[in-house]
């Protein structure tokens, strides 16, 4: 299965992104936590792109593509993959297009997860991760059960804030959404791909509803493929 999971920032894409991973055995790339990643590592590109990520701007999109087509070549993208935070802009669009052309590959669908602006302030201010395991939580919808300890692994005093989480740089990120991002929903809509899901509901409710799109696709593309409707495109599914 190869999905776009789509939606502005704090919408729940890293939150989804997680039960999907459980539930399809796919490869959860998200290029914000890669990005992330370099910067931490403090190599030349970490050091190229900490001040674009850290204000909330968007990183050139030759280095976003080519990260992207180096990644689906690794081992573990061979089940599927689900790409949070990429395309961002219609020159990435059509990168994707392209690359998985070149690998006999096909994408599923673009999943949208749909927030109203306000609640989006609030989602971020609040939101904080576990640095061991990446699990995510928030201050009033997720709270770690226990004060400093992180349910999922344990870890104690290991949570952490993200640098561009602030009021003013979510306006950014926010602007930024609406102006480059979103006109790839079009794009994909005219290929009937595009597939919305309400994110204002509880985060059990957005994953059940994520969860009945996702099992409708991965039956409807094992019929167009059991048809040949595809010709030589690789299956993305084990049949
Ligand atoms: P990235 O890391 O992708 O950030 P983003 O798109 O802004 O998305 P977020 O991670 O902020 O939000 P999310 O939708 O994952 O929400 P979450 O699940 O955490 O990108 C960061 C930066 O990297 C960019 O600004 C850019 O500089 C660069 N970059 C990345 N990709 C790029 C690309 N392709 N091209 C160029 N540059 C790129 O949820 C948020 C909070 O809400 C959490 O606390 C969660 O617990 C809570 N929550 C989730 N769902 C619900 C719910 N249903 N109800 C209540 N609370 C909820």
């Amino acid at each position: 299965m190869i999905i776009v999971l789509m939606g502005p920032p704090g919408a729940g894409k890293g939150t989804q992104a997680r039960h999907i991973v459980d539930k399809y055995n796919v490869t959860h790339l998200a290029t914000g936590d890669m990005f992330r990643e370099k910067i931490a590592s403090g190599d030349d590109v970490g050091v190229k792109i900490k001040e674009m990520v850290e204000s909330g701007r968007l990183v050139p999109d030759e280095l976003t593509i080519q990260m992207i087509a180096d990644r689906i070549e690794q081992p573990d993208c061979k089940n599927g993959f689900i790409l949070d935070g990429f395309p961002r802009t219609v020159e990435q669009a059509e990168g994707l297009d392209m690359m998985l052309k070149e690998h006999g590959l096909f994408m599923d669908g673009a999943l949208e997860i749909k927030v109203d602006d306000n609640a989006l302030v609030d989602r971020i201010s609040g939101r904080f991760s576990c640095s061991d395991c990446g699990e995510g939580y928030h201050d009033d919808f997720k709270p770690s059960a226990v004060s400093d300890i992180c349910d999922c692994c344990g870890g104690e005093h290991k949570f952490v804030r993200r640098a561009d989480d602030t009021a003013e740089k979510v306006k950014t990120r926010l602007g930024i959404y609406h102006e480059q991002t979103a006109p790839i929903l079009p794009f994909y809509e005219q290929r009937n791909m595009l597939h919305t899901v309400d994110g204002m509901g509880s985060m059990e409710d957005v994953k059940i509803n994520i969860f009945s799109v996702l099992d409708g696709l991965e039956d409807s593309n094992c019929d167009l493929h059991d048809s040949k409707e595809y010709g030589d495109v690789r299956c993305n599914y084990k049949k």
